[in-house]
């Protein structure tokens, strides 16, 4: 455990995820995620481990350089962006990089899935840092990030020498895994019944 001000990944405040750990092997599956991508994501963290800083720099740099995207940072009245808001989730998606580099895919970690999801969706959004911010991160937006999030990350992942062949299969683990995160935070946006 760390002391990331809001990370409760493994606390008694996350409520249980609706999807089962069945329904994720499933996804899992669908999206043909297996041993290898476990492995590849195992051998990126040591890659990324020391360059969080750097790697967020050019994640926050292409939400703040999109108006409609740093919108979900900004005041809901005044549409200024929030530094201290941005900080904060900053820490998290800081660790939220480790994580996904070291997942075990346990409960623990689904429940947390299910809670990253609600801190985009209306019902969770701002109330972590008691943020003055707009209500809601569009679907929309969120699911299309998935592309600059890994696209961006790759040069990262073979800038320490690794043949061409382990820089591919890491990024496909990234890609896969940032999918079916992604497709998990979906659950409080999806309708009753048609997750
Ligand atoms: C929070 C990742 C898309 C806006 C977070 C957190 C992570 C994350 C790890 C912190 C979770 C925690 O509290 O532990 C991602 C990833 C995305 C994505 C991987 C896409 C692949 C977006 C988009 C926006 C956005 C498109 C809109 C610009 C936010 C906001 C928060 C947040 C506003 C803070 C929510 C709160 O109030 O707690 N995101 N995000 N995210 N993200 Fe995203």
């Amino acid at each position: 455990m760390n002391n990331i001000p809001g990370y409760t990944h493994g606390t008694a405040s996350v409520s249980r995820s609706p999807v089962s750990l069945n329904d994720f092997e499933q996804m899992k599956a669908s999206v043909l995620f297996g041993e290898e991508d476990v492995k590849a994501l195992r051998m990126s963290h040591d890659i990324v481990k020391g360059r969080v800083e750097a790697i967020l720099d050019v994640w926050y740099g292409f939400v703040g350089s999109q108006p409609h995207l740093l919108a979900s940072f900004s005041g809901k009245t005044d549409g200024k962006p929030l530094g201290d808001y941005l900080t904060s989730v900053r820490k998290r998606f800081g660790q939220w990089i480790l994580d996904t580099s070291s997942a075990r895919y346990d409960q623990a970690w689904l429940d947390y899935q299910h809670e990253i999801g609600r801190r985009h969706h209306r019902v969770g959004k701002n109330k972590t840092d008691r943020a003055p911010s707009t209500d809601l991160v569009p679907f929309r937006n969120l699911f299309a990030l998935i592309f600059p999030v890994t696209f961006t990350l790759r040069p990262f992942l073979a800038e320490q020498g690794h043949s061409a062949e382990d820089v591919e299969k890491m990024h496909a683990a990234w890609v896969k895994s940032c999918l079916l995160q992604v497709t998990l935070w979906a659950h409080p946006y999806v309708k009753d019944g048609d997750f």
